[in-house]
This record gives C-alpha cells, structure tokens and sequence, in this order.
C-alpha cells in the first residue's frame, strides 16, 4: 500500500499576540511568526489559498501571573483570534491549545501548589525530586476554564496539553454542563518531555521558570505508560489523541493507530522542523536548497503519515501545500 501526503492531512500552528500590523520573526525558529489579529487573518487567507483548511492556535500572553487568569478573561488573545477566523473563514476548522505554561509566571503547565523554596522542606518525594509540585484539581479547574472560553468563542476543537491526569474528563463534563455538545477535545496524550519543544517556547515564552517538565510530561523510555495515557483519555471522551513529539516516536504513532477507533494526530514539533530548517539552510545552491528541503520534508511527513497518523501538525504545511500543488499541475 503506498501513502501519499495530503494537504487535507495538515494541521498549521499559529502563534498570536495582541497590536496591529505585527509580525515577528521568532529565534531559532525560521519562518514561522508571532501574528496580531490583523495579520493573521491575512496570513490565513494565504494558506485557505493553498488548500489548508486546519488550523492550531496557541496565545503570546503579555500578561503572567500565578494562577494564569489572562488564559480565560473574556476576551483573550485566542478568543479574539478564533471569533476573527471563524468569521471570515467560516469553513477553516478552528483548534484552539489548552495550557498555561505561557501564562503563568513560572510557565509551567499547570497551577503549582508550593514555592519552590517551601520544597526544600517538603517531605514529599515527588516534591523533592523534581523541586516543585502541581495542584491537580487546581489546574483542572483553570484548563476547563480555558476549554469553555475558546468553545463559547467558536472553537471547532480544543487540545488540552498541560498533561494533567483526568485533564480530557474534566473538559467533557465542563461542555457537558454547559451545552457544549458540538465541541471536540483532542488529547495531547502522549505528550513526551522532550527537548524537541526549544522554539516552540521562544515563540510562546512559554519555558519553564524553574525545573522542567519531567513530572508531568511523560518519558520517553517508557512506551507503556505512553499506551495507557492514550486509552484513558479515549475512555474520558477525547475525539481524537495525539502523539508529540512524532519523529522518535513513530512506534508509539504505530500502536496507537493500531489500537484506537479514534482518529490519531502526531505533532511534528518545533524542534523537528528547525532541524530541517538548519541543514537546508548551508546549502549553497537555492536551487538544490529548495529540492532537497521538499524531498526531506516530503519524506518525514511520509513516514509520519505511514506510521499511522491521521493528521499531522506541522510548520512545514505552507511548503507542503505549495509543492503538492505544483505537483498536481
Ligand atoms: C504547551 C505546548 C508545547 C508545545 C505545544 N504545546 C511546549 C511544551 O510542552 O513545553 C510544543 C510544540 C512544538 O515544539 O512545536 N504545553
């Protein structure tokens, strides 16, 4: 059986941030922007040109604090954004992220119970070991919060990644509750603490304050564990799950499609793309640049598709697009 890439298999990321007239190149991170409103809503128009009709937001927060509140005032940036873009292009299907690392202060994911300095007296192991500790019904309750502000402003799906356990079911119950019948939850699922996600966090501002990720994103050396997150948010009414990062991840892809009768996406992540980005970028010749850049990317996402993912979220998508339409000329 031969798999061939699609456009309608691409999901693009959009980073928004308030103003007028902005758009900001990102460090380490090689065509890809931080976008007002305004120039988003142009930048869309380019790629429903170019066939892509799926679309990720993730918010710039301007404002921090410690209980991530600018992630569900009324009118935050990705709200604003997801009613501009279901407005003017009704058809695009809208996914909205549901975290806090970039509006928290500490940029976690979640809401942390303690300072890190009353840890150092904790005499919880788990506190101890990774320096601070997540308030799980806390983050619960914010993440849901989130869900019901982007779903009341038009979101076709949210993708909650904060990795919080029962994170799925809490947002199921809050639509439940609130007539959101219509709303979809994808699962980042099998979110693994990578050092995959570098540019991702400079276009967010999104890196951790202190610590890392480890005690909530899951490990890469345990496939299991990675299987059982998926299942449980497939028991908690995910619609669809995700694998992230996708590259070294391709057999947990694999299994899951395997196993799953809901649709699966992989997260082919920041990291990924500027690595590609940064080989291509010292060959001399553009000519030869362009070529090798779409055969490599043609090829990754090939084998993304191959392993069994249904959609796949990618910053390569505009180029994708672009050489499968010459493709088909
Ligand atoms: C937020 C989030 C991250 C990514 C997507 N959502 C960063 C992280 O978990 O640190 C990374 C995506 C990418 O690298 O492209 N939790």
């Amino acid at each position: 059986m031969r798999t061939n890439i699609r456009v309608r298999d691409l999901i693009y990321p959009y980073f928004v941030m308030r103003g007028h007239n902005k758009k900001e190149r990102i460090k380490l991170f090689p065509g890809v922007f931080r976008f007002s409103i305004d120039r988003l809503i142009s930048d869309i128009a380019g790629i429903r040109k170019l066939g892509i009709d799926k679309v990720l937001l993730f918010g710039v927060a301007e404002e921090k604090d410690d209980s991530g509140i600018t992630a569900y005032t009324p009118n935050t940036i990705v709200a604003q954004a997801i009613r501009v873009i279901k407005k003017e292009f009704p058809d695009t299907t809208v996914i909205s992220d549901v975290c806090l690392c970039s509006y928290t202060r500490y940029g976690h994911c979640g809401i942390i119970k303690r300072s890190p300095q009353s840890i150092v007296h904790s005499r919880l192991k788990k506190e101890k070991q990774f320096g601070f500790f997540i308030d799980q019904a806390k983050t619960l309750e914010v993440l849901s919060k989130i869900a019901l502000c982007h779903a009341e402003a038009g979101a076709d799906w949210v993708a909650p990644s904060a990795c919080a356990r029962g994170q799925v079911g809490a947002i199921r119950r809050a639509f439940d509750a609130n007539g959101y019948k219509e709303t979809k939850i994808l699962g980042y699922s099998a979110k693994f603490a990578s050092s995959f996600y570098g540019p991702f966090r400079n276009a967010a501002s999104s890196a951790p304050g202190f610590g890392d990720r480890q005690s909530y994103q899951l490990s890469f050396a345990d496939s299991e564990y990675a299987i059982k997150r998926i299942v449980s948010d497939v028991e908690e009414g995910a619609d669809m799950v995700m694998v992230k990062p996708a590259l070294g991840y391709l057999d947990i892809i694999k299994e899951a499609s395997l196993r799953l009768k809901k649709p699966l996406a992989a997260y082919n992540v920041s990291g990924e793309y500027a690595m590609v980005k940064a080989y291509v970028q010292r060959i001399a010749d553009s000519v030869e640049r362009r070529e090798a850049e779409k055969k490599i990317v043609l090829e990754i996402l090939t084998g993304i598709k191959r392993a069994g993912a249904d959609l796949i979220i990618t910053y390569h998508a505009k180029d994708v697009a672009r050489w499968l339409m010459v493709y088909s000329l």
